[in-house]
């Protein structure tokens, strides 16, 4: 029997409890939220034709129209009537489009000898058909300045194809200089020109994310600092962003992506300006001057303390850009790129899984000017790459010295743990930082990722977040995106391919708590004792909430034992005549413990949910082995 106390309001549950945390691992950016369909669009990956596929007289030029991405590709005359000059793109594992939806391709284009005008055929190709190859949307652009300018025309495809290419090729007899080719949907996410994929996106706010983390964990550090994740570089216009080194390209030699880079088309406007579509708070990682300390033990890879002036100017600038009015320098490129309106930042990260003494060193010139320049801004640090052992136990008490705001804890655990940790935060220090669970997941043994029972169980240690919601402020699962052709790590929360999307029962733990995790804790006991998540409790799990705003009762339960259990839920403090009316459980559940939502069975796994009705005040059902349950009651 649970008991909860529905009287005295416990610690309010913050906006920000439970989140997203985006990082372009997996395809997760370019090739997969960032709706951009052509690969190597600026030719500036290191072999400058990668991606493409050139034919007849195409040559390399690196005199082009931007700065920061000078190769562009010169089309002339193949000196034959019957052939041809062009080039394919191959997109991230093909291009998807789907039949009868608009696709916009633009380019920049010039006609270097001048002339009145040129004509380029752009076709969508399938490749894959045996015999001819077969063109199943066609266009002509004309090209009618020796200036550089911007082109383009609306593809609409007959037909869905998973894998086409994109052809380009010169329609008539004269030079043509193209750079910058682009392939987007035109039904992007909110129709956004630079977008994003609508199915993914909308994943995003279908879980009513309170917080919204990016760029991500170890990309902010960079395999070298060179090529950590620099956002000023990600902003402004998107034809003069420069290319990055993905530090996703390699980790583990079985999973190794040459072609892996970043091209910032999804930049820090974007990640503002998606975190306020979704209604999160944005909360932006940067780079302490420490590079991946996995990957660089020596300090000569990393910034020297003395030296971190120009990454602290960075974080300051960040807020500039964010918040800033238009008469700041930083605040009007934010109006120029289209959002006059401050993004209302109010949180940081400074640094990802650092470690050791260099760690608090290099965070605390950044907390000393952030403080000065911006003092409600909040400041996130990180306990290293672990939530247990040696850097764990050295850094919480360096980061309460700093006193950061909240610290950043990372656990990427087995099944045991999740089951043994839930009440891993009822002892916590209640004076210190606040805690920001910034990515977690449970991972099963042997071949089984995102199965049915690591989502079960992380509803079970989440039960723990929420019960300590006054020291637990956010919590996000990691990581968030995977393409099924292209990923390093797994399990992850949503995973697609080139058309479709499918959402893991992660996922729908992830939404079932963002969209009930009420305003208030309440008080929750079981057989007269405070429940606490440890492992005496029958496999039970279990916390409880008050929503002011929508005068609910919520009470999570989730049943980690193989057995079905009796389950009372008795609320005290209600007035005699209160009644809790239209009670109803959502419950995710499944006899068979390794499944999980496939591309091929995208909703093999989902919330069912069905009326329950009260007994008085109180609430007796049976509640199946194995299953997470959310109970619902209007006050
Ligand atoms: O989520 C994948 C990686 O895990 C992150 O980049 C890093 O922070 C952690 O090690």
């Amino acid at each position: 029997e649970f008991v909860i106390q529905t009287k005295k309001l416990g610690a309010k549950i913050q906006p920000t409890m439970y989140g997203l945390f985006f990082e372009d691992i997996n395809y997760a950016a370019d090739g997969g939220l960032y709706a951009e369909l052509v690969k190597n669009r600026s030719f500036e990956f290191p072999q400058h034709l990668m991606g493409w596929k050139t034919y007849g007289n195409v040559t390399l030029q690196d005199d082009g129209p931007f700065e920061r991405n000078p190769h562009y590709v010169r089309l002339a005359d193949p000196g034959h009537p019957h052939k041809h000059t062009g080039l394919d793109n191959e997109g991230f594992f093909g291009i998807g489009v789907k039949a009868g939806e608009e696709y916009r391709f633009s380019v920049w284009a010039r006609l270097p000898q001048g002339g009145t005008s040129e004509k380029i055929r752009i076709e969508l190709v399938d490749t894959k058909s045996m015999g001819e190859h077969h063109a199943f949307a066609t266009e002509t652009l004309t090209i009618d300045s020796k200036e550089w300018k911007k082109y383009q025309v609306i593809l609409k495809p007959g037909v869905t194809d998973p894998k086409a290419t994109l052809r380009i090729f010169l329609a008539s007899k004269g030079t043509v200089d193209l750079e910058h080719v682009s392939l987007f949907p035109v039904d992007t996410w909110k129709r956004h020109e630079n977008g994003l994929r609508k199915d993914l996106a909308q994943a995003l706010a279908d879980i009513k994310p309170g917080v919204f983390r990016f760029p991500g964990g170890c990309i902010v550090e960079g395999t070298d600092l060179a090529t950590r994740y620099d956002w000023k570089k990600s902003v402004g216009p998107v034809e003069n962003r420069p290319l990055n080194e993905n530090r996703w390209e390699y980790t583990f030699p079985h999973r190794f992506y040459p072609d892996y880079f970043q091209s910032y088309g999804l930049g820090f406007f974007e990640f503002f300006q998606l975190s306020e579509e979704i209604g999160a708070e944005p909360l932006p990682v940067l780079s302490c001057g420490l590079a991946c300390q996995f990957q660089n033990p020596d300090a000569e890879a990393h910034v020297a303390v003395c030296n971190l002036d120009s990454y602290v100017q960075d974080a300051l600038d960040l807020i500039e850009f964010a918040n800033g009015d238009v008469t700041t320098k930083w605040g009007k490129l934010r109006a120029d790129m289209g959002h006059p309106a401050s993004f209302n930042l109010k949180f940081i990260g400074i640094g990802n899984e650092q470690w050791g003494p260099e760690y608090p060193e290099h965070l605390e010139p950044f907390i000393k000017a952030i403080r000065k320049a911006y003092p409600n801004i909040k400041i996130i640090g990180s306990s290293g790459p672990d939530s247990e052992g040696k850097q764990f136990e050295y850094l919480w008490p360096e980061m309460k010295r700093l006193k950061v705001d909240l610290v950043d804890e990372h656990f990427y655990r087995p099944e045991n743990w999740f089951l043994n940790e839930g009440a891993r935060y009822d002892n916590y220090d209640r004076k210190g930082p606040k805690v920001f669970a910034g990515e977690y997941a449970c991972h099963g043994k042997g071949k089984k990722w995102n199965h049915f029972n690591a989502a079960l169980l992380e509803a079970a240690f989440m039960t723990g977040l929420e019960r300590n919601a006054d020291i637990v402020h956010m919590a996000t699962y990691a990581p968030l995106f995977a393409h099924v052709e292209g990923w390093q790590w797994r399990p992850d929360m949503i995973w697609f391919d080139n058309l479709n999307s499918v959402r893991t029962v992660s996922y729908y733990v992830q939404q079932l708590y963002g969209h009930h995790k009420g305003t208030n804790v309440l008080s929750l006991t079981m057989n007269k004792k405070a429940v606490t998540g440890a492992a005496d409790q029958n496999g039970l799990f279990a916390s409880a909430v008050y929503d002011k705003d929508k005068n609910e009762i919520i009470v999570k339960v989730a049943n980690t034992s193989d057995k079905a259990q009796p389950l009372s839920l008795k609320f005290e403090g209600l007035k005699k005549q209160d009644v809790l009316s239209d009670g109803r459980c959502i419950k995710l559940r499944s006899a068979d413990l390794d499944k999980d939502n496939t591309i091929e069975q995208p909703s093999a796994i989902q919330p069912q949910q069905t009326p329950v009705s009260m007994d008085g005040q109180m609430l007796n059902v049976e509640l199946e082995p194995k299953t997470f349950a959310v109970y619902i009651f209007k006050k």
